[in-house]
């Protein structure tokens, strides 16, 4: 079977650092050795209210940032996600395939409805299985992503393991997840034990991809740490999480260990620490945020990439969704 990549990010806000280091480098890396098709999954977006306009800027932000990021449209297929048909199809089959039961262990979908479970969209609630169909539905083999899609990627192999026992057919291949290096959990900068993220309602918890430099250095000056210096190993950051999450960001921007980053600040305090920190981030990020704000400006070269993606993406999924329908015993 080919080696196919499949990954995908949703347009709904700012895309921020753990983006990218949990997922739109690592995506970068992989664009040599394997067919890559990389998506804005505009259709997970609507799990929740969006705005219409909102919904196509963020569609154009979100593929501003793949390629300020190094996504390139020659090598790669990068697409948004409503444009090819295929993926609400194979959803609704998928729909068919998973079972209540499984959903219901999804952590994701406990956290985000919470205690409002009963006004949550219907959507929300089966998201997992568009996620597989997403996958699935070009029967990619690997997905890099960061460590909080593990679970959904779980969910993904017992989709394509019970569809193939189902019909007897050996159709869609078990997904091996590429979950890599120091990023692939970075945590909120106000509060070390909450996951980075989109819909945090403070800006200071996360650094966005369009932050400015002094921006950047502000949200590092206020992030949350604790009073005792940086240890030898990493290790002893045990129980300081704050500590161990500016640790692992600034081992992750520049290619270290966490060990060797303690053992370069050893004895330092975080003032110092930040300080560095601010540093690399705006090193590693300046270049990136100004792509992203020169391809903005740019959106018909943005909507052709995007346009073609999409039929480059359509014409693998067509015969592979075609199987599926000869499988089931669709008439077509
Ligand atoms: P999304 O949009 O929440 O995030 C996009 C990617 O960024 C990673 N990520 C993080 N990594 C490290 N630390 C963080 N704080 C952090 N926050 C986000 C995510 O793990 C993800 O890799 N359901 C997916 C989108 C999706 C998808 C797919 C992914 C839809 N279909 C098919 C892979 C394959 C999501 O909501 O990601």
């Amino acid at each position: 079977m080919t080696k196919r990549v499949f990954s995908g990010a949703q347009p709904s806000g700012n895309m921020h650092l753990g983006n990218y280091l949990g997922a739109f480098r690592n995506w970068v890396k992989l664009q040599d050795d394997f067919e890559c098709i990389y998506c804005v999954v505009d259709m997970h977006a609507i799990t929740v209210w969006q705005d219409p306009a909102d919904l196509r800027a963020q569609v154009r932000e979100a593929a501003a940032a793949y390629i300020a990021a190094g996504v390139d449209p020659n090598k790669s297929i990068l697409f948004n996600q409503s444009r090819v048909a295929g993926h609400a199809e194979l959803a609704w089959i998928f729909n068919c395939v998973a079972r209540i039961g499984w959903l219901n262990r999804m952590t994701q979908f406990k956290d985000k409805a919470g205690k409002n479970r009963e006004k949550a969209s219907a959507g929300l609630y089966v998201y997992p299985n568009l996620m597989a169909a997403d996958i699935l539905l070009y029967k990619a083999t690997h997905v890099p992503v960061g460590e909080d899609q593990k679970q959904h990627l779980e969910l993904t192999r017992d989709i394509a393991q019970k569809f193939n026992n189902d019909y007897g057919i050996e159709l869609f291949p078990v997904v091996e997840p590429i979950i890599q290096g120091e990023g692939t959990r970075v945590m909120s900068l106000r509060d070390g034990t909450n996951k980075m993220s989109k819909s945090d309602p403070s800006e200071y918890s996360r650094i966005n991809l369009n932050d400015d430099a002094d921006t950047i250095a502000q949200k590092i000056r206020k992030a949350k740490t604790d009073a005792e210096l940086l240890p030898a190993k990493a290790d002893l950051l045990e129980g300081r999480p704050e500590a161990q999450n500016l640790v692992s960001i600034y081992a992750a921007l520049t290619d270290m260990s966490r060990d060797a980053v303690c053992a370069e600040y050893e004895g330092k305090g975080f003032g110092d620490f930040k300080k560095a920190l601010t540093d690399v981030a705006v090193t590693r990020l300046a270049p990136i945020t100004e792509e992203m704000a020169r391809l903005q400006k740019d959106e018909a070269y943005i909507d052709s990439v995007l346009r073609a993606g999409a039929e480059r993406a359509h014409a693998i999924a067509e015969p592979i969704l075609n199987e599926v329908k000869d499988a089931i015993g669709f008439m077509r």
